[in-house]
């Protein structure tokens, strides 16, 4: 059976891990050729016919080595999944620059810069994609989160705005607004405290935690020809968590 994306070529950022390595599993399940990108020492681990990169995505030269990588072992680029995060706890008043900027680092001016570096290939696609994670954060809060809501609001900003200059290249460019979901980056607190993930699954419409596979199927749609015409958007998966204030 076909594909939804036979022939197409992918980054996936953060894909040791959560809903980047289920999406990385996938987009190549689905016929995409992937590069798999992550931290050194996470695990990663290449996906079925593709290829793995392990880089800090806030190095320096790392939007370069990411798209030269892309360009060589895919052939060119149609899909960046931008989807690496990091998250963090600490009130205003007692957050230090060095956690502000870490998580901007990562969550907003990395996505940034990788954008950049690959948009000369997208246009050379004939379906270029972007496809960043935001996170229910950008538009809602809670105590502790303002460098991580920050961070994913500027993600909705920069993705809207790639969208409105990359749509007559025929890019597109969507967000993804995930809710609570299993993954490395929520897992050790909920393990030790089930209470919490409870409470979680209870405020969804769905009475559920969300599961990486729910976001990277999300993330396939925004992939596919499917979504050719949807560009600019935010598009939550949250099993319904923000609809109630
Ligand atoms: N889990 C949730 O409930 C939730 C909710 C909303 C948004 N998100 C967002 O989803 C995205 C994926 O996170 P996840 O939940 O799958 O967590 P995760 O921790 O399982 O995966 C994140 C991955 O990003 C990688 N990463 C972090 N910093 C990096 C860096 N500097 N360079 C390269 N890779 C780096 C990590 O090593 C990890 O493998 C993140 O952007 C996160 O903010 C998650």
């Amino acid at each position: 059976m076909a594909g939804r994306l036979d022939g197409r070529r992918a980054i996936v950022t953060g894909a040791a891990s959560g809903i980047g390595k289920a999406s990385a599993v996938l987009f190549a399940d689905e016929g995409a050729k992937v590069l798999a990108v992550d931290l050194p020492g996470k695990g990663l681990e290449a996906p079925k016919g593709g290829y793995a990169l392990e880089i800090d995505i806030t190095d320096s030269d790392a939007p370069q080595r990411i798209i030269e990588t892309a360009v060589g072992m895919l052939g060119g680029l149609d899909v960046l999944f931008n989807n690496a995060g990091v998250s963090g706890r600490w009130r205003v008043e007692e957050m230090t620059d060095e956690q502000w900027d870490r998580v901007q680092a990562v969550n907003v001016r990395a996505p940034f810069r990788i954008a950049r570096a690959v948009i000369p290939e997208l246009k050379k696609s004939a379906a270029g994609r972007i496809i960043n994670t935001a996170s229910v954060m950008a538009e809602v809060t809670d105590i502790g989160l303002a460098a991580y809501c920050a961070s994913k609001a500027g993600v909705a900003g920069l993705t809207r705005t790639l969208a409105l200059e990359l749509g007559k290249f025929g890019i597109t460019a969507n967000y993804l607004l995930p809710g609570a979901i299993r993954t490395g980056m929520t897992s050790a607190l909920w393990d030790e405290r089930p209470d919490i993930a409870e409470i979680w699954a209870k405020k969804a419409a769905l009475r559920r935690l969300g599961e990486p596979e729910d976001l990277a199927r999300v993330a396939l749609f925004l992939a596919s020809d499917d979504a050719r015409f949807v560009t600019g958007q935010g598009l939550a998966a949250d099993g319904g968590l923000t609809l109630r204030c």
